[in-house]
């Protein structure tokens, strides 16, 4: 279970202060797929970027099975994200001079996962993502929605507890997203992985268990 307490982070910049997130609060079981909605600028990035502890909140807290994630140290702090976490991003995931099972093999060597053990791992992942017989291609060779699928593949390779999306259908058409997400909440709600996906598709949010609607930062709404 991932609950978060009253999260907020104000950005100083040339700009001014923008309070990114103010006193954000709510709770996802293990398992439940949350979606994140709102414009341009709401909070979405900021506040996934807080679960994964890429960004460290002001105030408030963020707890993970009752450990508040934001007080861990630097080094148990990256143990954690590089074990318990996936990310996915818009585009542009994949390291382009590395092949398909290459870029499959990064969480997988991070994580201790080799040999055999790694090969039986790939080949699991490509097939569950329609992609068997990619091994030896090159992201380039992929179309946008291969590209996001693989990405996705990598993103749970190691088994992580959270998965993050940000706008990862942006990309894609939209029933190619649609399907994308389809097998991504059914595979985290397999697996008993929270995921987060931030989106402006309004097609997505009838797949989520939660939607939580951002606006300049605070929370507006959650279904
Ligand atoms: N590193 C940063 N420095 C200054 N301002 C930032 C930074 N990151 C985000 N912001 C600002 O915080 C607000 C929320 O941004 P963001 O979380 O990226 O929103 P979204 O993902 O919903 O588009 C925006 O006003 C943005 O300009
Ligand atoms: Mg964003």
């Amino acid at each position: 279970m991932i609950r978060l307490q009253s999260v907020c982070k104000l950005f100083i910049s040339g700009r001014g202060h923008v309070q990114a997130l103010s006193e954000i609060s709510f709770m996802a079981e293990n398992g439940q797929g949350v979606i994140l909605v709102g414009r341009s600028g709401s909070g979405k990035t900021t506040l996934l970027n807080c679960i994964g502890t890429l960004e460290l909140p002001d105030s408030g807290a963020i707890y993970y099975n009752g450990t508040d994630i934001c007080r861990l140290s630097l080094r148990r702090r990256t143990l954690f994200r590089r074990q318990e976490m996936g990310f996915v991003f818009q585009a542009g995931n994949l390291l382009p001079w590395l092949t398909v099972a290459e870029n499959l093999q990064f969480p997988l060597e991070l994580n201790g996962i080799r040999g055999k053990a790694q090969r039986g791992r790939i080949e699991e992942l490509l097939a569950t993502f329609g992609l068997t017989g990619y091994e030896k291609a090159l992201p380039v060779e992929l179309s946008g929605g291969e590209s996001q699928r693989i990405a996705f593949a990598r993103a749970i390779a190691h088994e992580p507890a959270i998965l993050l999306a940000d706008e990862p259908t942006a990309s894609l058409d939209s029933s190619t997203g649609k399907q994308l997400v389809e097998l991504m909440v059914s595979l985290c709600q397999t697996k008993g992985t929270t995921l987060f996906i931030a989106t402006h598709d309004q097609e997505l949010l009838a797949m989520a268990d939660t939607v939580i609607t951002l606006k300049d930062g605070k929370m507006e709404q959650r279904i």
